[in-house]
């Protein structure tokens, strides 16, 4: 059967768990070759172990997956996973920026240590911008068929949630970037577009007090929060043709969320 990305060379950073593990999935499902990275040799390999026991289950080798460590915020070593993008396909056809620092636990405002300000940044915007521009000069301009990017950013771009501040900020950042990529690369043939998710179930989901589960999910019109296929299904639509015409989007996918004033509990 065909899949709509036979052939194609996917990148996804920080493919090694969570919503970056569904994408990855999403991707050599329908046809593609997969390189991911996490940020350190132990959350990598975990990601590596995770897709076989995954590939099996769908019935389809993990062998189009290739997994190399990568802290984005550090040139060298995004350099040296593009030095085996290039060596090993020669190619680079989709970008997912999926890796983020998620800024938990810096407290408020008031009491949170600058350096770790810079630390969200520097991976979150930074990281995605320099592994954006690598892709850019490296591959897409050099490639008849250019390229596609796809950036996750967050619906708290715009509603903020709390004790987050370093978090939102830079999904903001990523939003204005989105924009004013997409503005200067569209007319040289390459898209970038973004997926702004609300909630996902990930593993911190687990070990929630499951009244707190329950309350999360009174918060959303749609009364669920998205599993990582849905969000992966939206980042598989703004890297295929199927959003040929789209340049510079912010794509929602929130259960509803970010269209609602109050939950409905407390809309009095
Ligand atoms: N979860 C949500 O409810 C939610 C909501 C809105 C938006 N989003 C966005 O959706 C995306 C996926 O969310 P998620 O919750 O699945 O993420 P997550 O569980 O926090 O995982 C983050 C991923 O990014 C990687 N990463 C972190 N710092 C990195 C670095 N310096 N270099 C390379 N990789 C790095 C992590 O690798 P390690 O394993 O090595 O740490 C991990 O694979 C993120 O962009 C997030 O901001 C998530």
């Amino acid at each position: 059967m065909m899949g709509r990305f036979d052939g194609k060379i996917v990148l996804v950073t920080g493919g090694n768990r969570n919503t970056g593990l569904d994408i990855v999935e999403k991707f050599v499902r329908e046809g593609a070759k997969v390189y991911m990275c996490g940020s350190s040799d132990a959350s990598t390999a975990k990601g590596v172990e995770a897709l076989k026991i995954r590939s099996a289950a769908w019935g389809q080798s993990a062998q189009p997956v290739v997994s190399q460590t990568c802290d984005i915020s550090d040139i060298a070593q995004v350099t040296a996973l593009f030095d085996t993008i290039e060596r090993e396909s020669g190619r680079l056809d989709i970008l997912v920026n999926n890796a983020a620092n998620q800024g938990i636990g810096h407290g408020g405002p008031l009491e949170m240590d600058a350096a770790r300000f810079h630390d969200v940044f520097n991976v979150n915007v930074i990281g995605g911008f320099q592994v954006t521009q690598m892709a850019c000069n490296r591959f897409f301009m050099k490639q008849e068929s250019r390229g596609v990017v796809v950036f996750l950013s967050s619906n708290t771009a715009m509603r903020a949630i709390r004790h987050r501040t370093a978090y939102c900020a830079s999904k903001g950042a990523i939003n204005s970037m989105v924009r004013a990529l997409a503005l200067d690369l569209a007319p040289l043939g390459i898209r970038v577009n973004a997926c702004a998710p609300g909630y996902i179930y990930t593993e911190r989901w687990d070990v929630l007090d499951p009244a707190k589960v329950a309350r999360r999910r009174l918060n959303c019109p749609l009364r669920k929060e998205a599993k990582g296929s849905d969000i992966a299904n939206v980042v598989a639509f703004l890297a295929s043709e199927d959003s040929a015409n789209m340049a510079g989007e912010i794509v929602t996918c929130d259960a509803g969320c970010s269209c609602q004033h109050m939950p409905e509990d407390v809309d009095v």
